[in-house]
Order: structure tokens, then C-alpha cells, then sequence
């Protein structure tokens, strides 16, 4: 079923996890794709495996000066845009004692500060009827051990979707947010998430005993999510947010 045909989506943090799932998913269902990234070869690699639907562009989330030209960047391939996933973040867990100013600013700056302004440079170029997803995370509703931060970056998302939900009205822009719970992508390593290898076993088992269902999530099954968020199936959904996480918070 074609129902993302004529439509282009631009994913956030599209080389790698779920956003490349995502961008698979929604190229699959007819839309065209662009993915942004920090690492251009990671972003190569990523439009090599998506084919000819996509194109990638290196645009740092954390970096005010390049999110600035985010949407040059994305005009110079598609005067216009329909879908916007924005999903690109980072998480390194640390109790408050061991938060330095740096790694606050890091987090904040790539998970809310550049979403924001990442939305700021796309929503002009987004045609009226368009969608925005916002990709949080379940550790906003959640109180887990060395998480503030994340999970501060991920809720000030939510809040994020039903405000902006409100002022597009207008221009009928919908904006909702995906929660999902543990899934299992690169974000899940050590190197990613500042821990050594002992302390990840140790998070990942504790993690997975918390999973009603027994197993953590797959990329493809938030990507489903993103793409009914996307289409017109949601389309009496504004400012709401799905939570996908194999029962973890009921
Ligand atoms: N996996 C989970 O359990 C889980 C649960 C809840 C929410 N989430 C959220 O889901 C989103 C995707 O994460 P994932 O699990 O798919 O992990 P992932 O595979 O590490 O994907 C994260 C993506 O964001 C990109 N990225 C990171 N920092 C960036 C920056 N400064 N500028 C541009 N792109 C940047 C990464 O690029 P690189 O490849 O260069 O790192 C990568 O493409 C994140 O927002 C995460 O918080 C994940």
C-alpha cells in the first residue's frame, strides 16, 4: 500500500536505529526520504542501503551553526516537505553527581535544543496538511536511576508536541510524539550510552526483566508507528503521544 506516495519525509538522526528503520519504512510505503546525520559516511552508507528514494545530508543536531542551514540544506533537494520525524538524540545515563555542565549541554542541546530549531528551519518548508513526529522516549514518564537529563530532554518533546500542535492549527499541521520503550539499536552499547561493558550487562538485564513481553523492541515495530503518525490514518491525532514499549510502563 502506497499510502506515504508524493510524499517526502525528512528524518532526523536517519543513519542508524530507528530512524533508519523509519526511513525505510516510509520509502516502502511511497514517500521519498531525506536523512540527516553527523558522519558522513555513516549518512552514505545509510542512502546506499535505502537506494534511490533517499538522499542524506550531514546536519550536527548539536550544533546551533549548522542547524541554522538545515533548511538551505533541504531545499537545495525538495522546495517542499510533508512529514518531518524528528529522532535524532543521544543518551548517556550518570547519577546528578557525576552530570558535568558539558554532558547536560550535550544532551539537551542535540535532544530538545536542536529539535527545536530543527523544526524551526523545516516547518516553512513543510506543505499545510503535514506531519511531525517527535521521537521521545518512556524515560520521561519514568523516574530510572542516572536518567534525569534524558528524560528531561524527552519530556520537554512532549510538552514540545502539544504546543506546537496548537500554533499549526492553522496551516493543519499535525505534531505527535512516539514513546518508545527499550529497543534494541546502537543506542544500546556501551560506547553510546558511557558505560562500560560490565554496568550494560548489568542495565540491559535489569531493563529486560521490566518488559512484560519479555524482549526488547525492534527498530522496525517504532518505524510502523512513525509511519501511521505520517499518514492521514492518524489524521484526528494532534498533540499526542503513542507509547510503544512492550507494556514496560503499565
Ligand atoms: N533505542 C531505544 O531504546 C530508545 C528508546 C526510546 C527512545 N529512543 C530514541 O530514539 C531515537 C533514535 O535512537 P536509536 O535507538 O535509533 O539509536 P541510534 O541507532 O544511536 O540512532 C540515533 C541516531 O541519531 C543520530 N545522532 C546522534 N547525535 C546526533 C547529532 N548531534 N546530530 C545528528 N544526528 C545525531 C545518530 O547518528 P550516529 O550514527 O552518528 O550516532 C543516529 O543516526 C533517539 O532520539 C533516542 O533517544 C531510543
Amino acid at each position: 500500500m502506497n499510502k506515504l506516495a508524493g510524499k517526502t519525509a525528512v528524518i532526523t538522526g536517519g543513519n542508524s536505529g530507528i530512524g533508519l528503520a523509519t526511513a525505510q519504512e516510509f520509502i516502502a510505503l511511497g514517500a521519498k526520504v531525506i536523512i540527516t546525520g553527523r558522519n558522513q559516511k555513516s549518512i552514505d552508507d545509510a542512502v546506499a542501503v535505502l537506494g534511490e528514494n533517499a538522499a542524506g545530508i550531514v546536519s550536527d543536531s548539536g550544533d546551533m551553526q549548522q542547524v541554522k542551514n538545515l533548511g538551505n540544506q533541504i531545499k537545495a533537494i525538495s522546495k517542499k516537505i510533508d512529514i518531518i520525524f524528528i529522532n535524532a538524540g543521544v543518551g548517556q545515563f550518570y547519577p546528578i553527581d557525576q552530570v558535568t555542565e558539558e554532558l547536560f549541554d550535550q544532551m539537551m542541546n542535540v535532544n530538545f535544543k536542536g529539535a527545536y530549531f530543527s523544526l524551526q528551519q523545516l516547518l516553512p518548508l513543510t506543505n499545510d496538511g503535514g506531519s511531525v513526529i517527535l521521537n521521545t522516549s518512556i524515560n520521561a514518564h519514568l523516574g530510572m536511576y542516572g536518567a534525569s537529563v534524558y528524560a528531561s530532554s524527552k519530556a520537554a518533546l512532549i510538552s514540545l508536541a502539544k504546543n506546537l500542535s496548537l500554533e499549526l492549527i492553522p496551516r493543519r499541521i499535525r505534531v505527535n510524539a512516539i514513546s518508545p520503550g527499550p529497543v534494541a539499536t546502537p543506542m544500546h552499547s556501551p560506547a553510546k550510552m558511557g558505560v562500560t561493558t560490565k554496568q550494560f550487562e548489568e542495565i540491559g538485564g535489569g531493563i529486560l526483566k521490566q518488559i512484560p513481553v519479555g524482549r526488547f523492541g525492534l527498530p522496525e515495530e517504532i518505524a510502523k508507528v512513525a509511519a501511521f503518525l505520517a499518514s492521514d490514518d492518524s489524521s484526528f491525532m494532534l498533540g499526542a503521544e503513542l507509547i510503544v514499549d512492550g507494556g514496560f510502563t503499565v
